[in-house]
């Protein structure tokens, strides 16, 4: 620069031609147009922007010396300058503009997300197999006018066994099998309990279901201390027998598919007479004769019955008054539906067992 600078400025007072300086500061612009087609960042231009126009630049030394030239050529020189500096600033802008479009671009694309990672996802839990087949029975009954019904887990001995007419002498009151929280109080031992108390509480036309938790000191691989049941009672005028087994045959469709039949045995309970306990198709061999149903073809799912005169009595009904009622063991219903063979996989919380049925 220097050396230039000394070229333009050699001979001070001598009448330096207008050319001269119009090839001076045009060797500079060629220069700098050089530098400038060459930057490839913001910094770069940055560097160029104090290179080019800055204090020490060649363009404001000539600014700077301008009066050492003679006064005709203090004007070109001048204009010459000031000419290119305006043209450098434009395209120094115009050069930032696109430099920074150009990184602002580039940290999109460093940025992005990439929308087909594998997102981390939270697994949705899913209700419990015991409580969907609940609910799935509760669903079944409720076209024929059934509404649900709850009654205490802590029982009293009255309606656990006595208002259902099981006399205190009766093996079922066994210490072995009933969980006796003091003297005349016990964890149910079946939903039934609940029918005292509907009846207790309201007037026939009664249609009820009432599912829940029950307990019996009882383990092994068909036993848990606790368990599901559900409950059924219809009371009103002139019950049958037939109504029963219609109900059944409804659910027992409606539960285990349209295929399935039903049969009735002969069995006894002491708050229904008569009694019967259910059966239904094989699950698994439909009726043709598995291992599942040891060869007979049928599965037993319940049991039911008209509801006995003297639980009518205990209750203050007239003993005239009709109904039937059915209770069935919620896990075996599960177990049956979902072919599962081992009634403590339902409590012991494996994932892997319980994902399932989500
Ligand atoms: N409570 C009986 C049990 O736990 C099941 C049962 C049988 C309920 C006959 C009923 C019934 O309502 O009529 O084994």
């Amino acid at each position: 620069m220097q050396k230039r600078l000394l070229l333009l400025f050699r001979y001070p007072g001598q009448q330096l031609n207008s050319s001269e300086i119009k090839t001076f500061i045009s060797d500079i612009e060629i220069k700098l147009r050089g530098q400038l087609s060459s930057i490839k960042d913001i910094k770069g231009l940055e560097d160029f922007r104090v290179q080019a126009l800055g204090k020490k630049s060649e363009l404001y030394s000539v600014l700077r010396n301008i009066g050492e030239l003679p006064p005709e050529e203090r004007k070109l020189a001048g204009e010459s300058v000031n000419k290119l500096k305006t043209i450098l600033e434009q395209e120094i802008s115009v050069l930032e503009a696109e430099l920074k479009k150009k990184a602002g671009a580039e940290r999109l694309i460093a940025d992005a997300i990439d929308v087909t990672m594998p997102g981390e996802y939270k697994r949705l839990g899913a209700l419990h197999p015991v409580t969907q087949v609940m609910e799935e029975i509760v669903e079944i009954f409720k076209p024929l006018g059934y509404s649900v019904v709850h009654g205490p887990e802590i029982e009293h001995e009255f309606f656990n066994f006595d208002a259902l007419n099981i006399p205190a002498d009766h093996p079922a009151r066994d210490m072995q099998d009933t969980f006796y929280l003091g003297a005349d109080t016990v964890l149910r031992t079946h939903t039934s309990p609940v029918q005292a108390r509907t009846m207790m509480q309201s007037k026939p036309p009664i249609r009820v279901l009432s599912p829940g938790k029950v307990y019996r000191s009882d383990y092994d691989v068909t036993h848990t201390p606790m368990f599901h049941q559900i409950e059924g009672l219809y009371v009103d005028e002139g019950i049958k027998f037939s109504h029963l087994k219609g109900t059944l045959l409804y659910f027992a469709k409606r539960m285990f598919g349209q295929d399935t039949s039903i049969r009735l045995r002969p069995s006894y309970f002491s708050f229904t007479e008569p009694s019967a306990e259910v059966d239904v198709t094989c699950v698994a061999c439909k009726g043709k004769g598995c291992r599942i149903c040891k060869g007979t073809g049928w599965l037993e799912i319940l049991g039911c019955g008209m509801v006995n005169p003297n639980v009518f009595k205990h209750v203050g009904y007239p003993e005239s008054t009709t109904g039937f009622a059915f209770g069935m063991g919620i896990e075996r219903i599960a177990m049956l539906k979902y072919k599962i063979n081992d009634l403590r996989l339902f409590f012991e919380n494996d994932a892997r067992f319980l994902r399932q049925f989500s």
